[in-house]
């Protein structure tokens, strides 16, 4: 699609003050979509209102995405009153690397709320939003959600529910017109991979990533970006695309 025909497009992009969601705000006003900022209140998105001041086609929201009550207000406010919601990249998400015998029920419970509840939450109204005019709806998921890796119980159980989550709505939905998928990124260089991530996980990666490196936040924009394009994507739904260098498929690896 050219930028002019992009023009007529929202898409609402939670987490989009931070990493991959920051990246895939930039591609898409890029490419002349308009574009619903959801995150937490905060330096990131302070930041990002800064970044954007003057710029029409931002919109941003203060959003807890786990707050049914505000997300639905918020994506009625975007759909009324900014432009008619076309798509969705729930981007938002928190990590952590723990031993299952430090992590906490509470924990748990609240990797899950973020992760998966949120992005239920938001998926769902903004699928009530876009239900028979067509849309697309593009998840978060990981590679933790595909492997078993270490420290990954709460968040590679959120990232595994993510893909039954998108084929699940990719089933119930196709029937309203509306795609989803999931892109399942490697580890990527972004706040909460610094955060996260220690020079052994890093050196660790370095092995098993037949491409030897990190990812950067626009590698996975550029799919978010092709999988909300019905000019691109009109047949795909209900698919999980690894964006990882090649490590969900690779076997033995020559690394010195
Ligand atoms: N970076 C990686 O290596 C990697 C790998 C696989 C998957 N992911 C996933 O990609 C997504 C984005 O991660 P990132 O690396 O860009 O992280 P990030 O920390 O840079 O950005 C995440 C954003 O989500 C926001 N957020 C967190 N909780 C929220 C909530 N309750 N409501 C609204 N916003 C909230 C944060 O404020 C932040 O702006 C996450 O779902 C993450 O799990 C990241």
């Amino acid at each position: 699609m050219s930028e002019k025909e992009n023009k007529n497009k929202t898409i609402i992009i939670t987490g989009g003050a931070s990493g991959i969601g920051q990246a895939t705000t930039a591609l898409l006003l890029e490419r002349g979509y308009r574009v619903a900022i959801f995150d937490l209140e905060g330096d990131a998105l302070q930041a990002t209102r800064k970044q954007y001041a003057g710029n029409g086609d931002v919109f941003f929201a203060a959003v807890d995405v786990t707050n049914e009550t505000l997300v639905g207000d918020m994506v009625a406010d975007v759909d009324d009153n900014f432009g008619e919601l076309t798509g969705l990249a729930n981007c938002a998400g928190i990590a952590a690397d723990k031993h299952v015998f430090d992590t906490s029920p509470e924990l748990f419970r609240k990797i899950l709320d973020i992760n998966v509840v949120g992005t239920f939450i938001v998926g769902k109204e903004a699928a009530r939003r876009m239900k028979g005019r067509g849309g697309s709806i593009v998840n978060i998921a990981s590679i933790s959600g595909l492997r078993g890796s270490k420290g990954r119980s709460a968040y590679g159980a959120s990232k595994g529910a993510i893909v039954t989550l998108t084929q699940v709505m990719a089933v119930d939905l196709a029937e309203h017109g509306l795609r989803v998928n999931a892109v399942a990124p490697g580890p990527i260089d972004t706040p909460m991979v610094e955060a996260v991530h220690t020079q052994s996980d890093r050196d660790l990666y370095h092995r098993y990533v037949p491409m030897n490196r990190y990812g950067k936040p626009d590698e996975i924009a550029s799919v978010i970006a092709f999988l909300l394009d019905d000019s691109q994507s009109g047949y795909v739904t209900g698919e999980i695309i690894a964006v990882d260098g090649g490590y969900r498929g690779a076997g033995l690896i020559n690394r010195k």
